[in-house]
């Protein structure tokens, strides 16, 4: 369309109407690519009955303007859809994979186990995972799944984890917190995910690598870049994608990036594989390094799958990394801006962490920080929609909408400040969930069953991991990952809000952000408890 208007243009201005009444020629041209821009676009709402809520206007050809509307307004459009539909389902143009069907949140236990709803598919959509250098986005799809397998079945064994991830948040904070015993302000955000980064990769890749420089920064790094190459590609038309990403510098990044992590973990892998051989010819048992490396490793074996370890890695790194600090600074800059709770927390880590001695069942036992942590996922989950899926068959829902192969869906999160479902939904509540769990929510009324109110819980009531067959399998390491984070951080530091500062979350299309302006001001205890 830019092309077609400066083209239309530049055109006027040598256009003399005294000699060449009418050129046909530009009637011709300006008539075809209309009709083909009118058809490009309404191709895109073939299939779909159901109702639109950010239409076209009258002769306006392209999607450009929803699109952009999408990026500003998405939570209000969405909004008033939920509203002008009755809760029913409708279409909405998106701005990153096109039209969308919003569910209301009512439909989450509907479709949360059909089969032929598939999150890889969308994931793929959304990621160009079929290029080179995006390769991690296709990690967990379709035959490749030992990525999710790992997770499912080492990732949940938490109790083991705590003393790891301990030893690697005090040493992270002595170097990554400043040790003042007067106040300083941090760039949380920042500081944060490199705590984070520290304690997935401890757990991850052991307790070398995850104190590698380089490593470090490719975890975080390809994250951001990944999202940066996608946005990129997708400004190009579908069929050249595949060509213009060679030349891309966003791209190129990106597989420079995977080369590197190769370069990394592919020698401990093979230094690995040389001792277990040894090992194994001396009729010994192989050394357990209990971490994701050798994790893959077995499960790969297993299956007789070959697998690329950088990728598998970094994989790990775009799914765990960036939306744990985003809810590790969530909570803190809430825990700040509700100092009150702050005694009742240290009270119940000091209560679970005894003479540097945590208990066995101290992640389960941090009952009021749970409830802290899924308040703050609750006002402030990564996205204002949840369980984004791709139709890979037709599905028809129990009220008649069919939905054709291919629709692309997402369920409204709405019902997450909704005063129906939390009374004064605006106001943080670190008890909130805490009172669920005794089955008493409001101090009144009718029993809660407990296990709702848990951090690792989903319902449609809350959909801050997903909900269903896809739902967030790697809740329960972040949950322990942030429980542990958090402990540590309160036992020895004081923090409070800087003065001047304002938390500003944002809201990019259905993206939902930690403040990247973050500011905390931290001062080390002189009466550590940890
Ligand atoms: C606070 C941190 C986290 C948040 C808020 C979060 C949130 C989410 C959400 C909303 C989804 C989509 C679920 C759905 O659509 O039903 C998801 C999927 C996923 N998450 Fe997380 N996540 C977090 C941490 C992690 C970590 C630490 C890991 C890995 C160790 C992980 C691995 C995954 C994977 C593999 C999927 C895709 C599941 C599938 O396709 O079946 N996440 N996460
Ligand atoms: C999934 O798709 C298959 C093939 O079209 C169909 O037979 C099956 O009934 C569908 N299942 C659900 C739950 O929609
Ligand atoms: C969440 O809690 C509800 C209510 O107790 C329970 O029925 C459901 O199975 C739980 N779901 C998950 C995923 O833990």
């Amino acid at each position: 369309m830019d092309a077609f208007v400066s083209w239309n243009k530049t055109d006027a201005g040598t256009f003399d109407s005294t000699r060449s009444p009418v050129s046909w020629f530009t009637v011709l041209v300006i008539g075809v690519s209309s009709t083909m821009l009118a058809v490009s676009c309404l191709w895109q709402y073939r299939d779909s009955s159901l109702p639109l809520v950010n239409p076209n206007r009258w002769l306006e050809f392209t999607t450009q303007r929803v699109r952009a509307e999408w990026m500003k307004n998405a939570k209000a459009l969405i909004g008033s859809g939920i509203r002008k539909f009755s809760n029913k389902p409708f279409n909405i143009m998106a701005a990153d994979v096109g039209l969308t069907t919003i569910l209301p949140p009512e439909y989450a236990d509907e479709i949360r186990n059909n089969p032929n709803l598939s999150f890889v598919e969308f994931m793929a959509h959304l990621f160009f995972s079929n290029l080179p250098g995006f390769e991690p986005t296709r990690e967990g799809m379709f035959e490749n799944d030992i990525g999710i397998v790992v997770i499912q079945k080492y990732l949940t064994s938490l109790a083991k984890m705590i003393s790891p991830l301990s030893e690697e948040a005090r040493a992270a904070l002595l170097e990554i917190y400043p040790q003042d015993q007067e106040w300083q302000t941090i760039d949380l955000k920042a500081a944060n995910l490199a705590l984070v980064a520290r304690l997935s990769s401890r757990i991850f890749l052991g307790r070398e690598l995850c104190r590698n420089r380089d490593w470090l920064r490719i975890t975080v790094e390809y994250t951001v870049d990944l999202m940066i190459a996608a946005e990129r590609l997708r400004h190009v038309p579908g069929p050249l994608r595949r060509l213009v990403h060679w030349w891309l510098p966003e791209a190129q990044k990106l597989r420079a990036e995977v080369k590197q992590a190769g370069d990394i973990i592919r020698p401990v892998l093979e230094h690995r594989r040389k001792e277990k051989a040894t090992l194994s010819a001396q009729g010994q048992p192989p050394i357990e390094y209990d971490d994701a490396i050798d994790w893959f490793e077995q499960i790969a074996t297993s299956r007789a799958r070959k697998y690329d370890p950088e990728i598998v890695q970094l994989f790990l790194s775009t799914v765990a990394i960036h939306t744990t600090n985003d809810l590790l600074t969530v909570t803190l800059l809430d825990i700040a801006r509700h100092p009150e709770i702050i005694p009742m927390l240290r009270e119940e880590i000091s209560r679970v962490v005894q003479a540097d001695q945590w208990k066995k069942t101290a992640l389960h036992d941090m009952q009021l920080m749970d409830s802290v942590l899924k308040e703050s996922l609750r006002m402030k989950p990564i996205g204002i929609v949840s369980m984004r899926r791709v139709a890979t068959s037709p599905v028809t829902l129990s009220d008649g909408t069919r939905l054709a192969k291919g629709t692309k869906l997402a369920v409204s999160s709405h019902k997450m400040w909704d005063p129906d479902t939390y009374p004064s939904p605006d106001t943080w509540d670190g008890y909130r969930f805490m009172r669920l769990r005794s089955g008493n929510p409001q101090g009144t009324g009718p029993a809660v069953q407990s296990k709702e109110a848990m951090l690792v819980n989903t319902s449609e009531n809350h959909l801050g991991f997903g909900h269903g067959k896809h739902g967030c399998p790697g809740r329960f390491f972040s949950a322990s990952e942030l429980k542990v984070a958090l402990a540590h951080i309160l036992a020895n530091f004081d923090i409070r809000i800087p003065e001047g500062y304002t938390v500003n979350h944002r809201i990019t299309g259905a993206s939902y952000y930690a403040d990247p302006l973050a500011r905390l001001e931290v001062r080390r205890r002189d009466t550590p408890a940890l």
